[in-house]
Parts: structure tokens; C-alpha cells; sequence
């Protein structure tokens, strides 16, 4: 898939080259090759502990590789020093697992933040885009609360307003959807979805719901033992006959996952 459907050759958004990690005494990374394309959603899945945040955080930054290239655009993020990685993170919105919200902030305030980080200093402005945001994830009546006022679930979704608002170019989301309910499940793949049609933002998804990635991804890549062992359409994974896809798909205990 080299080519775009009208036959142009597809630009590369973030490029991952042969990335090496160890951290402690685990070798997590063996040799991470994956590229994701300029507007496509990449469904990234494997076994828990397997590093598919460990590969989110390099995208960011936030962790830099023993060996090996990230490269953003056309920028080798793994040598910029902290402020050349400001100017990354501002293209580079991110959903932590965890959501990682500010706790000393309102619900409007954590999700105001990148646009504050930009520049926007504007009240009306920030209080239509804060209240826009958070309506998409179903939340403005929240906007004044405390974020250990609200649920998992909730958390979750403001983080994820938070990681939108300021339509960054590629969005990465730690498993967006885990602990929500089916139809709060729904709307944000519908979400995810929407940031892709609407404003061609590319996405790097982590999940383990593969109903999710099924409906989402326009690739789906499986990260086994420290690198990318299938990477194509969600048809492709479908249409494979190799057992250690299918078993990892369809929930088989295998021996070495
Ligand atoms: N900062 C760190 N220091 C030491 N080890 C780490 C660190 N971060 C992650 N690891 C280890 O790297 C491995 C991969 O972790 P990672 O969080 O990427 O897994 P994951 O694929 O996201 O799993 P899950 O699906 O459960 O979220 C784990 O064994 C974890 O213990
Ligand atoms: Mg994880």
C-alpha cells in the first residue's frame, strides 16, 4: 500500500526505523519497523507488556531509542533536545493510558491547555473551542469539575477532548476505550473517525478491543516479541491463514504470544 487510491504515492507521517529499546533488564524493543501514512488510522495490537505504549512514548519523545530512527515528517525526533520536542508535541496530540489529567485543574482547564500552550490567550475563543471539545466527548455540563470528581470513563473522555482540541496533525490514543461502556465505546470511534475525515489528522491507536480496530483501522499492525509482526488492512489480517494472527485475534491462549 504504497500508492493512495488515486495512484500517488503516500506520504509518510511518522516513520519507525529499526527502533531497539531495553529498559531494565528487558529487551522490549527488537527492531520496530513501521510506517504510518500521512491521514491514515494505524490500529496498533499485541499481548499486554508487549510495548505498544513503550512505542507511543517514543513517538513523543518521551522516551528515546537505544538504536534506531523516529522521525516526524521529515524530522528525526530521536536527537532534538527538549525544546526542539515542544515544537514536535505541539503536532503530536496524545491519549495516555491512563488519561494523565492535571489534577490541580478544572475539567476546562485541563482540556483549554494546548490551545494556551500555542498562544491562544483569548477568553471567548477558549471558552467556545473548550466547550465544543468537551460536547464532542459528551461532557460541556462537566467543564467546572475537578478531575477526581469524575469517573474512569470520564476521565478518559476529557483526556480525550484535551488530546483533539487543538487538531494537532497525528493523534495517539492508549487504548481510548477501555473501561467505557459499549455506546460511550461507540461515539469514540465515531470520534476517532470524524478527526480523520474531517480534518485529515493522522492516528496511532493502541487498543485491545479488535471490534474497535476492525471499525476503525485503515491498517492494523501486531506488535510480537519486540517487533512488527503483521502489518496490513484489517481484511488482510482476516484473510491470513497464519495461526499466530488468528489465535491473537480471536482470544487463543498460545504458547509464545
Ligand atoms: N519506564 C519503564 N521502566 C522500566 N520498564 C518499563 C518502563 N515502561 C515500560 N516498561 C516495561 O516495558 C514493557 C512494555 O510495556 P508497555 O507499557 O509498553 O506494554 P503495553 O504493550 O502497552 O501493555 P498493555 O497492553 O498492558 O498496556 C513492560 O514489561 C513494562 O514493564
Ligand atoms: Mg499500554
Amino acid at each position: 500500500m504504497d500508492n493512495d487510491l488515486n495512484g500517488e504515492p503516500r506520504i509518510v507521517s511518522i516513520r519507525l526505523e529499526e527502533i531497539q529499546k531495553q529498559l531494565g533488564t528487558q529487551h522490549v524493543l527488537r527492531g520496530v519497523d513501521l510506517d504510518i501514512f500521512s491521514g491514515e488510522t494505524m490500529v496498533l495490537i499485541g499481548a499486554s507488556g508487549g510495548g505498544k505504549s513503550v512505542i507511543l512514548k517514543h513517538i513523543t519523545g518521551l522516551m528515546r531509542p537505544d538504536s534506531g530512527r523516529v522521525i516526524i515528517g521529515k524530522q528525526d525526533i530521536s536527537q532534538l533536545n527538549e525544546k526542539g520536542l515542544a515544537v514536535i508535541r505541539q503536532k503530536v496530540g496524545v491519549l495516555f493510558q491512563n488519561g494523565a489529567l492535571f489534577d490541580s485543574m478544572s475539567v476546562g482547564q485541563n482540556v483549554a491547555f494546548p490551545l494556551r500552550e500555542r498562544g491562544e490567550k483569548n477568553i471567548t475563543t477558549l471558552t467556545e473551542k473548550v466547550t465544543e471539545a468537551l460536547r464532542l466527548v459528551g461532557l460541556e455540563e462537566h467543564i467546572n469539575k475537578m478531575p477526581n470528581a469524575l469517573s474512569g470513563g470520564m476521565r478518559k473522555r476529557v483526556a480525550l477532548a484535551r488530546a483533539m482540541i487543538a487538531k494537532p496533525e497525528s493523534i495517539l490514543y492508549d487504548e481510548p476505550t477501555a473501561g467505557l461502556d459499549p455506546v460511550s465505546t461507540g461515539s469514540i470511534d465515531s470520534l476517532i473517525i470524524q478527526m480523520q475525515k474531517d480534518y485529515g489528522i493522522t492516528s496511532v491507536v493502541v487498543t485491545h478491543d479488535m471490534k474497535s480496530a476492525r471499525t476503525i483501522a485503515d491498517r492494523i499492525a501486531f506488535l510480537r516479541k519486540g517487533s512488527v509482526y503483521f502489518c496490513g488492512t484489517p481484511e488482510e489480517m482476516d484473510a491470513s491463514d497464519d495461526p499466530v494472527i488468528h489465535d491473537f485475534i480471536n482470544g487463543h491462549p498460545a504458547e509464545e504470544l
